[in-house]
Formats: C-alpha cells, structure tokens, sequence
C-alpha cells in the first residue's frame, strides 16, 4: 500500500499510478526536433499519451492534424457557461476537427485540463457567423437540444462533416441558432429531469459521431 496515504484526498485518480508520467531521459538524447529539450532534462508528467512523451506541444499538435476527424462541436457562450473547458477536453479525446465558441470570447478553461493547448479553438461573434463559416467548408450545422420536432440521435446517422452545436444551462440553444441550424437533435430521456447537462450532450453526440465514422481498427484507439 506504499504510495496511497501519500495522495491528497481530492486525488481524482486514486486507483491510478501515483505519479503519471516519466523521468528525464536516460541515455543519449534522441536526435528529433519533436523533442522537447526541457522535457528531455526534467521529465514529463503531462496529462498525454504515452506516444507523445517528451514532444513539444507543436509537434504534438502537427501530429494530431494529420488524422482529426470530420467532426466539430460548438457551444453558445453568452453567460460564460462552465461547461466549454468540459466540451473542449472531451473534442481533444475524440479528436475533433474545431471547436467553436459562439458569443463572449472569455471561457472558463478549468474544465479542459489543458486540452486546449492541443485543440483548434475558434470564436465567432453570432451563430450565422459560425454557419457561414461551416457552410462554406461543407460542414452541416445541427442544434443539439431537446426542442419539440427535434430527430432522434439514436435512431439517425449522423452526416460525416457536420457541427454539434450545443445551448447553455438554462436557455438552451437560442432563439437566433434555432434560426442558424440545419437541423436539431435530441438525445433520448427516461427520467423526471427536463435535461442532462451540456457536457454530458456534447459526449453523447461526439461519441454517436465516433460509433458511426471513426476507424476503430487503428488500435490506438483502444489504448485508453
Ligand atoms: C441544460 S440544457 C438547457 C435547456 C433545455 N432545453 C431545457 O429544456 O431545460 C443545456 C444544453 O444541453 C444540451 N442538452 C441537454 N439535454 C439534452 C437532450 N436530452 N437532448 C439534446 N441536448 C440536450 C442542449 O445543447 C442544451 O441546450
């Protein structure tokens, strides 16, 4: 048991390793430009895959470009909602194209974990703006909410280039990204709550996207 009385309580990985990571290199240092000299000296304990120890984060970045995925997710941001870090690190695992921010250009980046350093992370001041955006790179916009006339998500496929836009606690999608989107989904219910939380929607529908297009036979995909 050495090791756990170690941990602080608030641990959120108790069962896990207790220190994640690696020490500095031994041996030689790889000649690679993708090497992060710093690292190299004093280790790396980042929150990254093992494949990605000791890079710098562009290299780390240029390597997730040449195989992001189709899909992007958007989140309307008018009363700075605590759900984006969540959103953003969730888009970073699945390996979304883009994310979006609608409205205020100030988020609240706890909940990423610093996923956003490896994410696109675009802003646009209105919903139209970000559909023209979309539109113009032949990406679908779809309103996730549970809004009356809403299709299922369990029951369509999701097109391969397509957006996720979600609303904000409360109001849900606005009046004007009703307006915006080519079409709204909703997550299926069973409960007595009117509505999940926004992050949790975002994992769904990113995870329909996956189920329907990702290539699951790369077994990097499964190292967890
Ligand atoms: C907490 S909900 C907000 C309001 C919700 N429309 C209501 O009636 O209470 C915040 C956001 O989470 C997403 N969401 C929550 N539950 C959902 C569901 N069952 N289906 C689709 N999206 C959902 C939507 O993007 C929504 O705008």
């Amino acid at each position: 048991m050495s090791g756990v009385d170690e941990r602080a309580p608030y641990d959120p990985m108790p069962h896990g390793p207790p220190e994640v990571g690696v020490g500095p290199w031994e041996g030689p240092w790889p000649e690679d430009e993708r090497y992060d000299v710093r690292l190299l000296a004093e280790g790396d304990r980042r929150n990254v895959v093992d494949r990605y120890r000791y890079w710098t984060v562009e290299a780390i970045v240029a390597d997730l470009d040449t195989r992001r995925h189709d899909f992007h997710v958007a989140i309307e941001n008018w009363q700075h909602d605590f759900n984006i870090g969540t959103i953003v690190r969730t888009a970073n695992a699945f390996l979304a194209a883009e994310v979006h921010i609608v409205g205020n250009r100030r988020w609240n980046r706890r909940g990423a974990m610093v996923t956003d350093r490896y994410q696109h992370v675009r802003h646009h001041s209105d919903v139209p703006a970000l559909a023209a955006y979309l539109h113009e790179r032949d990406v679908v916009l779809l309103g996730i909410d549970n809004l009356p006339g809403s299709l299922h998500l369990e029951t369509t496929t999701v097109p391969r280039r397509v957006c996720f836009l979600f609303g904000q606690e409360g109001p849900g999608l606005s009046e004007s990204a009703r307006a915006a989107c080519d079409g709204t989904f909703s997550i299926a219910q069973f409960g007595s709550t009117r509505s999940i939380n926004a992050s949790s929607a975002a994992a769904i529908a990113m995870h329909a996207w996956v189920r329907e297009h990702a290539d699951l036979s790369d077994e990097r995909a499964w190292r967890g």
